[in-house]
């Protein structure tokens, strides 16, 4: 019988993505077979996170589980690898010695190696370096499931904002080979994918070797993802407000495939916060972005990160972010309390905000940014929305579920053969985290309304 292995994941899509990578390698170098219970695992993987101290404490919890499986089945391997892994380094298994292998976000693809050497009888196996892109030339075809696909195009992060991880986890900035990318796009689309999402901690950051040699910038790698056949929508996560060129803005008004939303990460409204977190911007300069977005994209649906309680942000600090998001105009976001991080320079900044007043005050802004996508809901009732049918509905598996361009999820009645089609969806009702919908009548482009 196939041994098993069991993968957990935590933080961000990068690191969803790079799960399913280590399941692909490892399936194509052992035979191993994925299995949703620990507990009938041979090797039992840990992806981390660590960029907040919650986080972070989830690692030890999670293997201190896991050690009483590898107790009663000596045999089974126990791996972390991701942010955590690259962080701690040996730290990690002095604090877990049962840990026998460790691995970073750029050495998973030598993860049949490091099992071996495991299994060999090698107590702490560990590679945490960051071999530039080599990765990506040493992992299997990539395989769709389902209509939307994640493509890595840059890894790391150079940006060294004061209070962050990743540059540290992850390494600097380093983009694909266009042509590599391309090539991974056209095998997805062949299998049915329809959506692309590219990934990266700063994709407009990319500049990657083009055909010719020369480095491309992003906005040219959107142009030939749309000329690929077969992919009709378009996604990007993450980007930054630096290096957000004209030309990008531009393919918002040129490139029809790319969807009605941004999620463009501000982290505060105010100067002075934005200043001791070394974003490389000012108030205005996002201002200015959002403006020029809008003017190409009218009706474009915006979306944010931000950091609340960031050592000394003052009452005046918190009204600026505030202010911001009112007016930009912010759907759906996310927020978080200022957690130090070891070897951060802003974890020993000094801070005089108490904990309280710092809940306070992501309490306002979350139920802000939660008003504002309520309200945003509701103006869509009425309305025909296209979305990509993804599958059953998780809730209610009679029913089918999709996304819309601005990225909400659609529940309604429909045909199982619309899975993996692009539908137009009358929106009836707006529930706190999904629309309901029935299929539209009209101007559906696919034959698919005649299964409706
Ligand atoms: N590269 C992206 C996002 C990276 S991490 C960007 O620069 O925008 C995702 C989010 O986690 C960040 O946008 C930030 O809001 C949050 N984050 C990162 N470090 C944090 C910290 N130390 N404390 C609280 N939130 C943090
Ligand atoms: Fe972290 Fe800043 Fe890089 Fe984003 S841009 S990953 S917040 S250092
Ligand atoms: Fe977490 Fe690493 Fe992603 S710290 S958010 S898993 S890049």
């Amino acid at each position: 019988m196939a041994q098993k292995l069991y993968i957990q994941t935590n933080g961000c899509q990068m690191n969803e993505y790079d799960s399913a990578k280590m399941r692909d390698v490892l399936q194509a170098s052992h035979g191993l077979e994925m299995t949703e219970i620990p507990e009938q695992a041979d090797v039992l993987l840990l992806n981390t996170c660590s960029i907040r101290e919650r986080a972070q404490e989830k690692v030890f919890s999670t293997v201190g589980r896991w050690k009483k499986i590898k107790d009663k089945r000596p045999h089974v391997i126990i791996g972390v690898g991701g942010c955590v892994a690259s962080q701690e380094g040996e730290a990690l298994q002095q604090r877990a010695p049962y840990v026998d292998m460790v691995f970073g976000p750029q050495t998973l693809h030598r993860l049949p190696e490091l099992l071996n050497q495991a299994r060999g009888g090698h107590k702490h196996v560990i590679d945490i370096a960051f071999p530039e892109i080599e990765k990506f030339d040493n992992l299997p075809e990539p395989r769709a499931e389902g209509p939307k696909a994640y493509v890595s195009v840059m890894e790391g992060c150079s940006k060294y904002c004061t209070y962050c991880v990743v540059p540290y986890t992850r390494g600097e900035e380093i983009s694909r080979p266009l042509q590599d990318i391309i090539n991974e796009i056209n095998t997805l689309a062949q299998q049915g994918v329809r959506e692309i999402n590219l990934l990266g901690q700063n994709v407009n950051a990319y500049r990657g070797p083009g055909p010719d040699g020369y480095n491309v910038d992003f906005s040219l790698l959107l142009h030939a993802v749309a000329a690929v056949d077969g992919i009709d929508r378009i996604r990007f996560t993450t980007s930054h407000p630096l290096e957000f060129s004209d030309a990008i803005i531009a393919a918002f008004a040129d490139i029809p495939k790319l969807v009605n939303h941004l999620h463009l990460p501000v982290q505060s409204g105010s100067n002075a916060i934005l200043a001791r977190m070394k974003r490389g911007h000012k108030r205005e300069d996002y201002l200015e972005i959002i403006r020029k977005v809008k003017l190409a994209r009218p009706g474009i649906s915006l979306s944010s990160d931000f950091i609340i309680g960031f050592p000394g942000e003052t009452e005046q600090d918190f009204q600026d972010t505030l202010d911001l998001i009112d007016q930009v105009g912010f759907e759906f976001s996310y927020s978080f309390i200022f957690s130090p991080r070891p070897g951060t320079p802003a974890a020993d900044y000094p801070d005089g905000v108490s904990l309280e007043e710092k809940e306070r005050r992501l309490q306002i802004v979350q139920a802000r940014l939660n008003a504002n996508h309520q309200a945003v809901s509701q103006t869509m009732v009425g309305s025909v929305q296209r979305i990509l049918v993804e599958g059953p509905s998780k809730k209610n598996p009679l029913l089918l579920t999709g996304r819309t361009e601005n990225n909400r999820a659609v529940i309604f009645a429909g045909h199982q053969r619309l899975v993996g089609q692009f539908v137009d969806i009358l929106i009836t009702e707006a529930m706190p985290n999904s629309l309901r919908g029935r299929v539209a009548a009209s101007n559906n482009p696919e034959p698919v309304s005649q299964y409706a």
